[in-house]
Formats: C-alpha cells, sequence, structure tokens
C-alpha cells in the first residue's frame, strides 16, 4: 500500500484555513517507503482534493454538533433523536457524492449497519493504520484496482464522550439500537477511540468536473 501523503494533526487544523499546507511526516514502519517530495505535483487538481477535505471536515462537525445537542439530556435516545445524529450524517455523506461524482461512505471495522463493513483489503489496512496511528487525521491513496483510475480519501472518525449515549457499553445501549442492530459492533467505546473513517472516493478528475454544477 503506497500513501500518497498523510498529515499530523497540527498540519491538518492548519490545512484546514490555509488549504495550502502540506506537511509530509514519515510513513509508519509497516508500509513500504514512498519516495514523495514535499514538492511533487498532487496528481490531481488540488482544487478537488481540498474541497474532499472540506467537505469530510464539515461532515465530521456535523455530527459532534447533532451528538452535542444530547448531552445533558437523562431520556434514552429514541429512534426519533437518533434521527438527528447519526442518520442524517450518512443522507449527507449520500448527498455531496452525488453534488461531487464522487462516493462518499462511512467505514467502520466494528460496524453497527452492516452496510459500514470494510468493502475491500484497502478499507482494512487504512483503518489499521488509524488505528495504530492516532496522530494520522487523514491520508490519500490511489484508487484499488476494481476502482480503476482516481483517488481516495480516509478520514478517521474519533469517539468523542456525546457518542457514548449510544456507542457506549454493550447494556447501556439505547433500545431501538438493541432492537434494530441485532449484530451490532458498535460498542464499549471510549472517547479518543477510532470510530472508523470517512472514505471518499474522487474517480477521474474529468468525471469529477462534469457532475461539478
Ligand atoms: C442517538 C444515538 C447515537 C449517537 C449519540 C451517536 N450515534 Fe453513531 N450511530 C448510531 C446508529 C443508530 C448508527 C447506525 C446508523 C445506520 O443505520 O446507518 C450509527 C452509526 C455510526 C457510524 C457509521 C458506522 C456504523 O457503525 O454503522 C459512525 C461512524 C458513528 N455512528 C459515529 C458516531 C460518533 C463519532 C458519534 C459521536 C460524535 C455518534 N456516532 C453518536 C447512533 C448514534
Amino acid at each position: 500500500m503506497t500513501s500518497i501523503f498523510q498529515l499530523p494533526r497540527l498540519a491538518w487544523l492548519a490545512l484546514s484555513s490555509l488549504l495550502l499546507v502540506v506537511a509530509l511526516v514519515g510513513l509508519p514502519a509497516a508500509l513500504p517507503p514512498v519516495a514523495l517530495a514535499a514538492e511533487a505535483p498532487l496528481p490531481h487538481d488540488s482544487s478537488a482534493l481540498a474541497k474532499a477535505v472540506v467537505e469530510v471536515e464539515q461532515l465530521d462537525q456535523m455530527r459532534i454538533a447533532l451528538a452535542s445537542t444530547l448531552e445533558g439530556v437523562s431520556d434514552e435516545p429514541t429512534i426519533e433523536t437518533m434521527k438527528e445524529v447519526c442518520k442524517p450524517v450518512g443522507m449527507r455523506a449520500m448527498a455531496i457524492g452525488k453534488d461531487n461524482g464522487w462516493q462518499v461512505r462511512q467505514v467502520a471495522t466494528k460496524f453497527r449497519n452492516p452496510d459500514h463493513a470494510p468493502a475491500g483489503p484497502q478499507d482494512s489496512q487504512v483503518i489499521d493504520l488509524f488505528a495504530r496511528h492516532p496522530e494520522i487525521t487523514g491520508l490519500w491513496e490511489p484508487a484499488t484496482a476494481a476502482q480503476g483510475a482516481g483517488l481516495n480519501y480516509y478520514r478517521r472518525i474519533n469517539v468523542e464522550a456525546s457518542c457514548l449515549a449510544c456507542h457506549g457499553t454493550r447494556d447501556s445501549r439505547p433500545g431501538f439500537v438493541k432492537a434494530n442492530y441485532p449484530n451490532d459492533k458498535a460498542f464499549n467505546f471510549k472517547p479518543g477511540d477510532l470510530r472508523g473513517m470517512y472514505a471518499v472516493y474522487l474517480p477521474e478528475l474529468q468525471e469529477a468536473l462534469a457532475t461539478t454544477p
């Protein structure tokens, strides 16, 4: 697996405001070293890459903001309140994909919705990398052979205290979760744990541009 570039968290924060800062970190020993200089040209229009980063940051902020509305609420979340947290995130992910000609997924090893299981070896390898390297917030990979041309962007999803109302201990899960997700694996998390990742596939740039309004 060859990573195009990886950003540590601090550089990530800078990127959010500047979008031009590209910092390279040493690649984990498990991965083959990649010869990539800081000045190496990105293989795609960097504005599309920057847009993918921004869209995913906004998606993640949306979930955090929605989950925080449950904090301090003593009532058990119901199917109605759940709709105000992770469901709109999934719908927004689909909409971002449709608007930009990308595919936007959520992926988790410990998944609740089986649709979010890792789809292939690259998914599994990147999740494993995020699990072993909490300092890596996001990274790019070349498209898989099955995808063909294009790029994949991955961004970690961390557990916040506000997520535990529904992703805490097995027993403390709301009734609607126990009832609707009999094969649920998405519990027993604690704040700071890796919950999963966003995975954005950007096909050939021409294709992406053709579908961008
Ligand atoms: C009110 C309950 C609730 C809260 C709070 C909540 N989640 Fe979820 N979460 C769910 C449910 C239910 C699903 C499955 C949704 C579906 O079927 O697509 C889910 C799915 C997910 C998924 C998709 C992967 C999977 O396992 O299916 C991620 C990632 C996720 N949640 C992260 C978070 C994070 C991070 C927080 C806190 C910021 C959070 N959740 C807070 C109920 C919740």
